[in-house]
């Protein structure tokens, strides 16, 4: 059996019903964790996640709450801390697109977007650091006070056209993060930001859903596969655990290579 390397400590995943936040609420589970399943909609798959994390013995519990409204990441926060008393890990997920060319951008499409996912991820942040520096370390859960991992993508260093709020709302997310890190690490706590490429998810079905899109796809990405939530969920055990203690305010690109500037393998 696996090490349960993150055995006792609490995370809490937000979009955890669908696509990557679900592979990483599995994985924390599968490595010991107690797991918040949050969902903005579809109870239903969020307690199918439950269920799954619940079948490797861990505990999990889903929890509603849209992290663009600040009163009810608070009560998110106070759910979870009076069910398991505290709170260890925050994967700050979830996220979406509304894809338009910027002329045609409407304001609402521009806000929804940074809403959801920077000021979705300033909320969470900001009360799972209130947390941490309530409870202080725990020697026998971890070595750090509170870890956060964010979850951005290529596009905080690649423009995107066509989704200029998308590739904003990443961009604002690395300084958000880099600034959480360095704001607290003196306190220990570690914030650190996973970038992935492509991974099949829902939030991207017409990038791989025919072989064309496919193809084309993987004309960007120099490994020639689509990446997995499962490759994602490895990545955030290994940020959330001890194993990664030195590691702080970083930007851990995992996308087949597509920040390699593959067009230069034949061209240039
Ligand atoms: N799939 C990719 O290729 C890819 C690449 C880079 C980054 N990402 C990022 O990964 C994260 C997860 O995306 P995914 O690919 O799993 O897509 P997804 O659509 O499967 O999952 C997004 C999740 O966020 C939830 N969500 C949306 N608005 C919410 C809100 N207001 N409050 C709470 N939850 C909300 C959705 O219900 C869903 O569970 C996003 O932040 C996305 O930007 C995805």
């Amino acid at each position: 059996m696996a090490e349960k390397k993150l055995l006792n400590q609490t995370a809490i995943v937000t979009g955890a019903n669908s696509g990557i936040g679900e592979g990483v609420a599995i994985a924390l589970g599968k490595a010991g964790a107690n797991v918040v399943v949050n969902y903005v909609v579809d109870p239903e798959a969020a307690n199918a996640v439950v269920e799954k994390i619940k079948s490797f013995g861990s505990r999990a519990l889903a929890i509603q709450a849209d992290v663009s409204k600040e009163d009810q990441v608070i009560k998110m926060f106070q759910q979870t801390i009076q069910q398991f008393r505290t709170v260890d890990i925050l994967v700050n997920n979830a996220g979406l697109q509304r894809d338009s060319k910027f002329h045609e951008m409407t304001l609402a499409q521009w806000q929804f977007v940074i809403d959801v996912n920077l000021t979705g991820q300033f909320l969470c942040a900001r009360e799972a650091v209130k947390e941490f520096l309530r409870r202080g370390i725990v020697p026998e859960r971890s070595v750090a006070c509170g870890k956060i991992i964010c979850m951005s993508s290529v596009h905080q260093v690649i423009p995107w056209a066509g989704h200029a709020n998308y590739a904003s709302s990443k961009g604002g997310i690395k300084m958000l993060m880099e600034t959480i890190a360095q704001e607290y690490g003196k306190q220990k706590i570690r914030v650190n930001s996973i970038c992935p490429g492509a991974i099949k998810t829902p939030i991207n079905t017409k990038a791989w859903d025919t072989p064309e899109a496919y193809n084309s796809l993987m004309e960007l990405i120099p490994e020639n596969r689509i990446g997995v939530p499962e490759d994602i969920g490895k990545l955030a055990v290994f940020l959330a655990s001890d194993d990664s203690d030195y590691i702080s305010g970083a930007s851990i690109f995992i996308d087949g290579g597509m920040t390699l500037f593959p067009g230069f393998a034949t061209g240039g």
